[in-house]
């Protein structure tokens, strides 16, 4: 397995794994755009397949922020989100000392594996997904 950064032939199946991934999708469109932005993108690839991806802000109002992580079903439990995850951090920490994110409030698996990072709840928004669902905001900081 490697990490590698985005190519914008890697478009249709980064799409396909958020597809599966969330119920509310950003649409391909907006992963263009956001890769155009010059935002921080990584895959990771198995035997020349992508099979999940992370998307970050380098500086969003002077933090480090994920904007979306995900990897196909079919490969999850394997250790694929840690090794993107780890890499975005160690990315995000030599520009700001905080990593902010969100996530859904029912999405207990995704809470538990940010907090395998030591993630800390910093708060919770009601309503902030267009479903109604609240988001619970977590944080990172550098040592
Ligand atoms: C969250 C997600 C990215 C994790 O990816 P992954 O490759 O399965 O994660 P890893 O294999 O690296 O998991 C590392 C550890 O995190 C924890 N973890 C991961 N998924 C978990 C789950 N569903 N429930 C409980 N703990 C979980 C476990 O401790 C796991 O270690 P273990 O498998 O040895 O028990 C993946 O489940 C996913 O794509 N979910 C849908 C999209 C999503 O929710 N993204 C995050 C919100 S932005």
């Amino acid at each position: 397995m490697i990490v590698r950064k985005f190519r914008p032939t890697d478009l249709k199946r980064v799409y396909e794994i958020e597809n599966m991934s969330f119920d509310q999708s950003y649409g391909i469109k907006i992963f263009q755009e956001l890769y155009e932005m010059g935002i921080g993108f990584l895959v990771a690839e198995v035997n020349d397949y992508v099979v999940g991806y992370v998307m970050f802000w380098l500086k969003y109002e002077n933090q480090g922020h994920i904007i979306s992580l995900a990897v196909d079903k079919n490969y999850r439990r394997k250790g694929y989100g840690t090794e993107l995850l780890a890499k975005a951090i160690s990315i995000l920490f030599l520009i700001s000392d905080t990593i902010y994110l969100e996530v859904r409030a029912s999405n207990k698996g995704a809470i538990e594996f940010y907090r395998q990072f030591h993630f800390k709840q910093d708060r919770v928004v009601p309503n902030y997904y267009e479903s109604g669902e609240d988001a619970v905001i977590l944080y990172l900081k550098s040592q």
